[in-house]
């Protein structure tokens, strides 16, 4: 490893520990401290996910690393300052926010989340690092270097959006979960997964953008090989929401215990913006779901698929069949 790598690497592990300690032991970390208390964060879990906060000011992170003799312009490409405008110095990119580190595979800490204290929508809820050569963001999953055992012993990997809710999970006792770092995952992200899993079980947001997103991962992860279910929330809840309010018993029988398959899942997903006693939302319904997965699924599927949309439209099974066989043949 480069010099500059390994200084990335401990100006992170630095920061890490100041931000903790100033969550964990000072007056000014207390309003920080108890958001996360409200939200059901456990002493136990706010240490062994190493969170932290950042000072309102905007130079204290800046003058530490300068006294402990960290290059300032490598500190700036490590994301963790930013140059002033008149280049005559730098300031914290991190102020008044609650931090959540960003592993590597190997647990060294090479970026961060940071939260948004208020619920003004002035600025971003979550404020993350920039990419740098020891963080990317389509490779980082966040807590795979902590499930990672569990992923292997189990087989199975829960995927959630937002690395809250992994951290909601593991107060419902769900050890095997990792999440992204928004909505997009990559091709990278499947494979690393791959590699320790067979089966993902996709937990998304319940709102249209986790609908949309839920979609996307499942299609990726299907194309990847993996045995891909997903998990699906009533309303429009998040994971976490669902545990705070239902609790995690619910969370792991109801939620994750009952995944939907990909076939089920497209069939929810196309039900969901139609209204079935209208004869224009049953063609459209109808006309969705065998685009979507006519050319995806086994003959078994196929039939047990017809069967469930006649049952629902009233459409005769037949006819069904038929436009089927029209919409493969024309895509062959
Ligand atoms: P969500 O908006 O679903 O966050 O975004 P959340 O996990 O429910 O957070 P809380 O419960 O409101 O605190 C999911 C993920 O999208 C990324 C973050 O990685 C977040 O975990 N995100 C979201 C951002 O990077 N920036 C944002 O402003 C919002
Ligand atoms: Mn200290
Ligand atoms: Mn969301
Ligand atoms: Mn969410
Ligand atoms: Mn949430």
């Amino acid at each position: 490893k480069s010099n500059e790598h390994q200084s990335l690497l401990d100006a992170h592990a630095f920061a890490a520990n100041f931000y903790s300690h100033l969550l964990l032991n000072t007056v000014e970390g207390e309003k920080a401290l108890h958001y996360l208390e409200n939200r059901g964060f456990t002493r136990e879990h706010i240490e062994k996910y190493g969170i932290g906060w950042s000072l309102e000011d905007r130079e204290t992170l800046t003058q530490l690393l300068q006294r402990k003799k960290f290059d300032m312009k490598e500190m700036e490409k490590a994301g963790l300052i930013i140059m002033k405008q008149d280049g005559t110095g730098y300031f914290d990119r991190f102020r008044g926010r609650i931090m959540f580190p960003l592993h590597d595979d190997n647990g060294n800490v090479v970026g961060f989340s940071g939260r948004r204290l208020s619920d003004s929508k002035e600025e971003a809820k979550y404020l993350n690092s920039p990419e740098t050569p020891i963080f990317e963001k389509s490779r980082l999953l966040y807590n795979f270097h902590q499930a990672r055992l569990n992923v292997r012993k189990s087989g199975k990997v829960i995927l959630f959006e937002g690395f809250m809710d992994t951290i909601a999970a593991e107060r419902a006792g769900i050890l095997n979960s990792v999440a992204v770092m928004g909505t997009s995952l990559s091709e990278t992200h499947l494979l690393k997964l791959k590699r320790i899993a067979n089966q993902l079980i996709i937990c998304c947001d319940g709102d249209d953008a986790g609908w949309e997103a839920a979609k996307r991962f499942a299609n990726l992860s299907i194309q990847k090989g993996l045995d891909t279910q997903i998990a699906l929330l009533p309303g429009k809840m998040d994971p976490d929401e669902y545990i705070a309010t239902f609790g995690g018993d619910a969370f792991v029988n109801k939620v994750i215990g009952n995944p939907y398959s990909y076939m089920s899942f497209i069939i929810a997903y196309a039900k969901r913006s139609k209204n079935l006693s209208h004869e224009n939302d049953v063609l459209q319904y109808i006309h969705e779901v065998l685009e979507e997965l006519a050319p995806k699924l086994s003959p078994i599927e196929k039939d047990l698929m017809i069967r469930q949309l006649s049952a629902e439209t009233g459409v005769s099974a037949e006819a069904l069949h038929e436009q089927l066989t029209k919409r493969l043949g024309k895509m062959a």
